[in-house]
C-alpha cells in the first residue's frame, strides 16, 4: 500500500477509537457512565435502592457526591443530621420530609412536616435533623442527593427528643463502609 494513506489510516483509527467514550477516563471513573450498570445495593436497610453515582470514598470526588436513591412504600430515612449541604431532586413518587430547625433547643423537638413529590427539588439547612419518608403507599418515592464535603458523616437520632450531643455517629455511612480505608480520599485545605 502507498504510504501516502498512513496517515489518513492513523486518523481513522483514532477516531474510531474515540468514538468509544468507554476508554475516557479521569481518576480511573469512565467520564459517562450508563446508571443502570452502576452497583446498586439496600446496604441492609429494608425498601431502600441506593446508587452513588459520583463518590467521594469510591470514586474519588473531593467537593461533592451524588446519589440516586429509591425508597419503597413505606421506607424511610433514620432520623439524622449532618454539617454539610444536602439537595434533594424527587424524579419520581411523593412524600413527607420531617424537618426540626428549632436549633435553640438541645434536642430537635417536633419538626415540620413537607409534603414533596416529583419534580419538586429540597434542600437540608447545615446540621438540621431531618427524615425523608415515603408516605405514599401506591409508589416508589426516587431522587437524587447531592451533597457537599463527602464523606458523609451522620449523626443519628432514635427519635425527635433525643438530645443533640446523644445522637450516635454513624462513620463512615452504609455504603462507604465496605470500600473506606482501601482508597482513602485525599482532602485538601477545604
Ligand atoms: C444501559 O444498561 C442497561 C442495563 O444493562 C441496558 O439495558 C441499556 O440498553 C443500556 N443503555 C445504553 C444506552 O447502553
Ligand atoms: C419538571 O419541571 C420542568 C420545568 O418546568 C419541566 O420541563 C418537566 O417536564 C417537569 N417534569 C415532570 C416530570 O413533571
Amino acid at each position: 500500500m502507498d504510504s501516502m494513506w498512513m496517515p489518513f489510516l492513523l486518523t481513522l483509527l483514532l477516531s474510531a477509537a474515540a468514538a468509544d467514550s468507554s476508554l475516557f477516563e479521569a481518576n480511573g471513573v469512565p467520564i459517562v457512565r450508563n446508571i443502570s450498570e452502576i452497583n446498586q445495593d439496600n446496604y441492609g436497610r429494608l425498601g431502600l435502592s441506593h446508587i452513588t453515582i459520583a463518590g467521594s470514598v469510591m470514586h474519588g470526588f473531593k467537593e461533592i457526591e451524588v446519589w440516586l436513591q429509591t425508597f419503597a412504600p413505606g421506607a424511610r430515612t433514620p432520623i439524622h443530621r449532618h454539617s454539610c449541604e444536602e439537595i434533594f431532586v424527587v424524579l419520581k413518587g411523593s412524600g413527607t420530609l420531617y424537618l426540626a430547625s428549632d436549633s435553640h433547643k438541645n434536642y430537635p423537638g417536633s419538626p415540620q412536616q413537607f409534603p414533596i413529590f416529583t419534580n419538586t427539588t429540597f434542600h437540608i439547612p447545615i446540621n438540621d435533623a431531618h427524615q425523608v419518608w415515603n408516605t405514599n403507599e401506591h409508589e416508589d418515592l426516587q431522587f437524587l442527593v447531592i451533597i457537599s464535603r463527602p464523606p458523609i458523616k451522620v449523626f443519628i437520632y432514635e427519635d425527635w427528643y433525643m438530645p443533640h450531643t446523644a445522637a450516635k455517629l454513624k462513620f463512615p455511612y452504609y455504603w462507604d463502609e465496605l470500600s473506606y480505608g482501601q482508597t482513602a480520599p485525599v482532602k485538601d485545605e477545604l
